[in-house]
């Protein structure tokens, strides 16, 4: 049976400015995609088949580009008149759902079995479950304790350093019954992660569930910059599309992906670990390595750059 989504799309990515100051954060390219797109992909593999869309800040930049369809993903969106907080948010957004439904923050990038989950979820008969990854650094994210079953004992958003005893966090991505949406106020801001998870915990109800694959939350310059060269490792090659113009004595070092349209110049070298978006122009004898060039970007002669994102209007960010 297919299980509907509400994707999280509506906060102001303020970690990313200037990067989100004219694009929200589900937008930005990754590899000449919107972030989204990864998203809408991972839920159609888990048999996904209706989004909504929780929108707040530049809704119509998402809604203008997907429209109501994204491969066999029919998309809603539903913006709030003021920011209602990741719980408010949801409830605002799932409407009139009334099954077991999947709630997800749209800024994350995952490849895990959505299909284990939603068992993981059926065979407990949990009120939510709430997807675990393990990170180095959980202070950032919501810290789950759980028992061995599962059931969450503790959860913890942006914990404190003495509050960390374990490297699983809130993966960002939830398998909710309705009846958690009656659960969260209406008309004011509310946190799922800081008041309606803790109360559920309480009760009992609420479970965790670590799977394996890889997830990586694009919340900062750092992580996404860390998200170009993870899909780059994958390639592992020279991608150059056919209507790239390249510079005599141009080096590329794989991997490279140059997008249609760039224009690289004489006696550059790009790579390793390098993508450059549609339409960027790079000037003559630069250097580039593991580092994310937007398109339409402009980088002039002799920039030598590592580990930088190029944006156009903003020049190279060194997260
Ligand atoms: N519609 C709507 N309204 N969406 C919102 C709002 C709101 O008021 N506030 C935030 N969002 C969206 C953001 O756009 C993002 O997709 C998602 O909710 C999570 O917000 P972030 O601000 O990115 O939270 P975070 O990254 O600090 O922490 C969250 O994600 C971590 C994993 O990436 C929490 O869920 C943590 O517990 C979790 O570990
Ligand atoms: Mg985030």
């Amino acid at each position: 049976m297919s299980v509907p989504a509400v994707i999280l799309v509506g906060g102001e990515g303020t970690r990313l400015r200037p990067l989100t100051e004219s694009i929200p954060k589900p937008m930005l390219p990754l590899l000449d995609r919107p972030l989204l797109s990864y998203t809408f992909d991972h839920l159609r593999s888990g048999g996904v088949d209706r989004a909504v869309l929780a929108c707040g800040y530049l809704p119509t930049a998402i809604e203008e580009f997907f429209g109501d369809r994204y491969d066999g993903l029919a998309l809603e969106y539903r913006t709030e008149p003021e920011p209602l907080g990741t719980g408010g948010g949801i409830r605002f957004a799932a409407g009139d759902i009334d099954r077991t439904f999947i709630a997800l923050n749209g800024d994350s990038l995952r490849e895990i079995d959505i299909r284990a989950l939603l068992e993981f979820h059926r065979i407990r008969r949990a009120q939510a479950t709430i997807l675990l990854t393990r990170v180095d650094d959980p202070a950032r994210y919501g810290l789950v304790r759980t028992d061995t079953r599962g059931r969450v004992t503790g959860f913890v958003e942006k914990p404190p350093p003495e509050e960390i005893d374990t490297d699983l966090i809130n993966a960002g991505m939830y398998v909710l019954e309705p009846e958690v949406l009656e659960r969260i106020p209406r008309g004011r801001p509310v946190s799922i992660e800081r008041e309606i998870f803790p109360a559920l915990v309480e009760e009992g109800t609420l479970y965790a569930c670590p799977l394996p694959g890889y997830w990586l939350d694009v919340g900062t310059p750092a992580s996404y910059l860390q998200a170009h060269l993870d899909l780059l490792r994958r390639s592992r090659s020279v991608q150059v599309d056919g209507s790239a113009l390249l510079g005599r004595d141009t080096i590329l070092l794989p991997p490279v992906t140059i997008a249609p349209g760039a224009e690289i110049g004489s006696g550059t070298t790009v790579g390793p670990f390098v993508h450059v978006g549609h339409d960027a122009r790079i000037g003559d004898r630069a250097s580039l390595r593991l580092s994310a060039v937007l398109p339409s970007s402009e980088l002039p002669a002799d920039t030598r750059l590592a580990r930088a994102i190029v944006a156009p209007g903003i020049g190279a960010l060194h997260p």
